[in-house]
C-alpha cells in the first residue's frame, strides 16, 4: 500500500456503510423490523387456558391460565433471544406463574427449558423461569441475568390451582446490541435453485447464515455463566471478552469466544453485514489472554479461556488475516503484531525436522485422534503459514514473509509425502492411520495442499464415500455430522471445480438443517447425528443431554459466505477490496447477483446464463481493480470491445459489461 491509499483508506474507514440495494431478495431477511418482537402463533395449550390466541401479536387481550400445570406454548416463528416482558392482569395470593424456553419444539415442556447451563446429561438443570411471588398486577421483564439467547418457543406454565390473567408478551431482542436497524445489510444475494423442491432456498440459505451470526453477535455482559452459577437455571451475565460487542460462538450457548468459529463466522459476517466489530473485539480478546512466555493462545474466551489446541491457535491467525483482508484496520495490525509472530512461533517450534507440525495440544473442534503428525492441523498450519507471510509483507518485514512462505513450501511436500495414500486417492489422518478424514481432505483442498487439478477432483470425488441422507458424516468423529467441517467440504467442491457436488451438499446438509421441523427453521444447528437427530459430539468426553445443542452455531454458516465467494463468485484479494476477483460458477444456475460494501463502496456483480451466452454486469469502486475469469468458453466482449481471453480478463473500478457468445 502507498502512504496516499492508507491515508484514503484511514478517511473512508471512518464513513459508514451504505446499505445494500432493496429487492426480491428483502422477504428472505430474518432479522426483525423492531427489537420488539411477538409470537406469530400458539404453538399449543394443555390444561385449562382460556383466549390464548390473545397472546399472539401486538393485540393487548388477555389470556387466562387456570390450574396448576396449565400451559401455553408461544411460537416466535423463527429464532429469537432476549428478555421476555408481560403483563400480569389479574392475580391471587397463591397464584405462580413461570417461563421455560426451548429452540427444538422437541423440548417442549412446563418443566423445563431446553438444556444450555450444564454440561451434564441433565437436561433439568436449566429449569423454569419463575417470576417473583406473590405475583403483583404489574408490567413485568425477566432480570437482565435470565436473559435467554436463543430460542424459538416460550411456555407459559401456571405452576398453582388459583388462577393468573396475563396479556402484551413481547421480547426485546438482545443481539447485536449497537446495530440501530437489524435488517440494515451491506451485502445480498439473489438466486432460483430450480433443482430443489424450494427454488428459494438458496437464498433463504444466505440469509439464514447471515442471521445466525446476528444473533450471536452480543453485548459483552452477556456471556453465558460457566461452570453455572445460578443452580438450577442458567445465567447469561457473565463478562465475554475485554470490550463489546462481541461475536460468540452460539445465541443460546456457549456464548463464549471460540477461535475455529471465527475462521467461517468472519466471513459471513463480511459479505452481509459488514459489522466486524465484534469480530475484533472477540480475536482481541484472545490475544489478550496470550501466555507470554510460549506464546498460546486461549482456544475460547473468558469465562472459558481453556488452553491447548493446536489447530485453533491457528484458526485464531487465519481469523486474524481475515479481519485485516476484510476491514483494513491497519492500527489494530500493527497493535497485535508482536503478539502475532510470537503465536507463530508458538507452532513453528513444534514443526519436527522434516518440516511439519507434531501436534502436542490436542484439543480441536470434537474430533477424535488429534495428535502427533495429524494431516488436519497442517493444512491449517500450511494456511496460516501463507496468511502470516502475506500480513507480514503488509507490515514491510519480507525477511520474515520469505521465511514463513518457505516453511509453507516444505510443509506442502512433506505434507504429500507423509499423508497421501494413492490406493484411496485421499489423505490419511496421520502417518500411523488408515482412516481418511474429512476434515484434512476438505482442508488441503481448499487450502491449495493438493499439487494437481486431479488429485484435487480425486479428494472431492473420495469424499462423498462419507454422505448419508443427512449430510457428510465425519468418520473422525463416527456418528456426528459437522457442519463446520461440512463448510470446509462445500468449498472444496467449488475449489476443485465440482459445483455440481457442491449444490448436492448443500442440498443435503443445509437443506435438511434449515427445513427440518426438529429444528428452528431459521438459523444453523451446530451439528446433529447421522440419523439426523439431535446430538453433538458423542465422542468428546462429556455426556451432553441432546438438548443442549445449539441451533444457532456461527460455524454453521459456511454456505453464506460460500454462495457470494463462488456462485456468484466475487471475492476481495486485498485489504477491503482494492483489488478483487469475480470467478462465477455456475453450478446449474441460469443467475446470481449480489454484493457487498466496503468503506471502499460498493462490489456488485449480476451474471445470467442464456442457452450458451453468459452476460456478468460489474459494479465495482472507482479506483479499484480486479480479475474476471468467466465460466464458460467461447468469444468474449468487454464493454461492446470483443477481448482476446487467455484465461483471466483485467478490469479496473467503474461499470462493465462482459458478454461470452457462442
Ligand atoms: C397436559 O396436562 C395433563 C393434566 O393437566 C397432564 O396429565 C399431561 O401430562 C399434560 N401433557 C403434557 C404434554 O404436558
Ligand atoms: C439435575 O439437575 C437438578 C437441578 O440442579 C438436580 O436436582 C438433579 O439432581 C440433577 N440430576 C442429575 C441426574 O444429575
Ligand atoms: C406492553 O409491552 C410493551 C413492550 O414490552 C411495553 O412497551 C408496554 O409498555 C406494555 N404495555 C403495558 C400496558 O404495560
Ligand atoms: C449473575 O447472575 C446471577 C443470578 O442468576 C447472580 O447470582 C450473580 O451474582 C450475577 N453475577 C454478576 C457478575 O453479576
Ligand atoms: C499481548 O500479550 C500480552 C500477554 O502476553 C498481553 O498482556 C497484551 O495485552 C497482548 N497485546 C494485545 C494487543 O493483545
Ligand atoms: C511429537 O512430539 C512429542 C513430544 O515432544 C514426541 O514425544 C513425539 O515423539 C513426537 N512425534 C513425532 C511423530 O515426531
Ligand atoms: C493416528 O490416528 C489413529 C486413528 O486412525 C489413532 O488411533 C492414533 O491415535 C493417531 N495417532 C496419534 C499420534 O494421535
Ligand atoms: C510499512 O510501510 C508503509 C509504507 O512505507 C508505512 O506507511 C507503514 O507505516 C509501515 N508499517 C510499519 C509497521 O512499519
Ligand atoms: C496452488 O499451489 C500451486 C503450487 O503447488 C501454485 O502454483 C498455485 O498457484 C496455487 N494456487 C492458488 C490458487 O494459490
Ligand atoms: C439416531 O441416532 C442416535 C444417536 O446415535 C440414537 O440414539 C438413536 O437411537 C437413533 N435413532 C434412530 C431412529 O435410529
Ligand atoms: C448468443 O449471442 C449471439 C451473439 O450475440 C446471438 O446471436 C445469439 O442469439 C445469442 N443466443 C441466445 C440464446 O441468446
Ligand atoms: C453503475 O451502475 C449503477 C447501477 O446501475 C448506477 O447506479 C451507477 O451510477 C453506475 N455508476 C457509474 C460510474 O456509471
Amino acid at each position: 500500500m502507498t502512504m496516499l491509499s492508507l491515508l484514503v483508506t484511514a478517511i473512508l474507514v471512518k464513513s459508514a456503510l451504505c446499505s445494500a440495494p432493496s429487492g426480491p431478495w428483502d422477504p428472505f431477511n430474518l432479522a426483525p423490523e423492531s427489537r420488539t418482537v411477538y409470537a406469530l402463533a400458539i404453538h399449543g395449550v394443555n390444561g385449562t387456558v382460556l383466549d390464548a390466541s390473545n397472546l399472539v401479536g401486538e393485540k393487548g387481550g388477555c389470556a387466562i391460565l387456570a390450574g396448576d400445570g396449565s400451559y401455553v406454548t408461544l411460537d416466535f416463528g423463527y429464532e429469537v433471544g432476549g428478555l421476555i416482558s408481560l403483563n400480569v392482569d389479574e392475580t391471587s395470593e397463591a397464584s405462580s406463574l413461570a417461563l421455560s424456553f426451548t429452540e427444538s419444539p422437541l423440548y417442549i415442556s412446563p418443566l423445563t427449558s431446553d438444556d444450555s447451563a450444564a454440561q451434564s446429561a441433565n437436561m433439568s438443570y436449566d429449569g423454569v423461569l419463575y417470576l417473583p411471588t406473590p405475583l403483583k398486577i404489574a408490567y413485568w421483564t425477566m432480570p437482565p441475568a435470565r436473559l435467554r439467547g436463543g430460542f424459538r418457543y416460550l411456555t407459559i406454565v401456571s405452576k398453582s390451582v388459583s388462577s393468573v390473567t396475563v396479556s402484551n408478551v413481547s421480547l426485546a431482542i438482545t443481539f447485536s446490541p449497537h446495530v440501530e436497524d437489524l435488517r440494515d445489510y451491506m451485502g445480498y444475494f439473489y438466486t432460483e435453485d430450480p433443482t430443489y423442491f424450494d427454488a428459494d432456498f438458496l437464498t433463504k440459505l444466505w440469509y439464514s447464515g447471515a442471521y445466525t451470526v446476528q444473533a450471536a453477535t452480543v453485548a459483552v455482559d452477556t456471556g453465558r455463566q460457566d461452570p453455572p452459577v445460578q443452580s438450577p437455571g442458567w445465567a447469561n451475565n457473565a463478562t465475554a471478552g475485554i470490550a463489546g460487542p462481541i461475536i460468540v460462538d452460539g445465541a443460546k450457548r456457549g456464548r463464549a469466544v471460540w477461535s475455529a468459529d471465527l475462521g467461517l463466522a468472519v466471513s459471513t459476517q463480511f459479505v452481509s453485514t459488514n459489522d466486524l466489530v465484534p469480530t475484533r473485539n472477540a480475536i482481541s480478546t484472545l490475544f489478550n489472554e496470550q501466555n507470554p512466555v510460549t506464546g498460546e493462545l486461549p482456544y475460547s474466551g473468558p469465562p472459558l479461556s481453556e488452553q491447548g489446541s493446536d489447530t485453533y491457535q491457528a484458526w485464531t491467525l487465519i481469523g486474524t488475516y481475515n479481519y485485516y483482508l476484510y476491514s483494513g484496520d491497519y492500527a489494530w495490525l500493527e497493535e497485535i503484531w508482536s503478539n502475532f509472530t510470537k503465536a507463530m512461533q508458538y507452532l513453528e517450534n513444534k514443526v519436527d525436522d522434516t518440516g511439519l507440525l507434531n501436534v502436542t495440544a490436542t484439543g480441536d473442534w470434537g474430533r477424535l485422534w488429534q495428535g502427533g503428525l495429524n494431516s488436519e492441523a497442517n493444512a491449517i498450519f500450511y494456511r496460516a503459514l501463507l496468511n502470516s507471510a502475506e500480513i507480514a509483507t503488509y507490515m514491510n518485514d519480507s525477511t520474515l514473509a520469505a521465511t514463513y512462505i518457505s516453511k509453507a513450501t516444505t510443509l506442502k511436500t512433506q505434507f504429500n509425502k507423509a499423508f497421501w495414500l494413492s490406493d484411496e486417492g485421499m489423505y490419511r489422518d496421520n502417518t500411523t492411520s488408515t482412516l481418511c478424514p474429512q476434515d484434512a481432505n476438505s482442508l488441503a483442498v481448499l487450502f491449495n495442499l493438493t499439487m494437481s487439478a486431479e488429485q484435487a477432483s480425486s479428494v472431492s470425488a473420495g469424499l462423498t464415500r462419507y454422505w448419508n441422507a443427512y449430510g457428510a458424516v465425519s468418520p473422525e468423529l463416527p456418528d456426528n455430522i459437522a457442519p463446520f467441517i461440512g463448510a470446509m467440504e462445500l468449498q472444496a467442491h467449488f475449489v476443485s471445480g465440482n459445483d455440481a457436488r457442491a449444490m448436492d451438499l448443500l442440498h443435503l446438509e443445509w437443506g435438511y438443517m434449515l427445513y427440518t421441523p426438529i429444528s428452528v427453521q431459521s438459523t444453523l444447528l451446530e451439528g446433529y447425528t447421522s440419523n439426523g437427530s439431535l446430538y453433538y459430539r458423542s465422542y468428546d468426553g462429556y455426556n451432553y443431554d441432546a438438548s443442549f445443542t445449539s441451533h444457532s452455531h456461527g460455524w454453521s454458516t459456511g454456505p453464506t459466505s460460500a454462495l457470494t465467494f463462488y456462485v456468484l463468485g466475487l471475492t476481495v484479494t486485498s485489504p477491503m477490496g482494492q483489488t478483487w476477483a469475480v470467478a462465477p460458477h455456475t453450478s446449474g444456475l441460469s443467475f446470481a447477483q449480489g454484493g457487498f460494501e466496503t468503506p471502499l463502496g460498493w462490489f456488485g456483480v449480476e451474471w445470467s446464463l442464456d442457452g450458451a451466452n453468459f452476460t456478468i454486469l460489474l459494479e465495482m469502486p472507482k479506483g479499484t481493480n480486479g480479475v474476471v475469469t468467466v465460466p464458460i468458453q467461447g468469444s468474449v466482449s468487454l464493454d461492446g470491445q470483443k477481448v482476446d481471453v487467455e484465461g483471466d480478463i483485467l478490469v479496473t473500478g467503474g461499470n462493465h459489461t462482459i458478454v461470452v457468445y457462442n
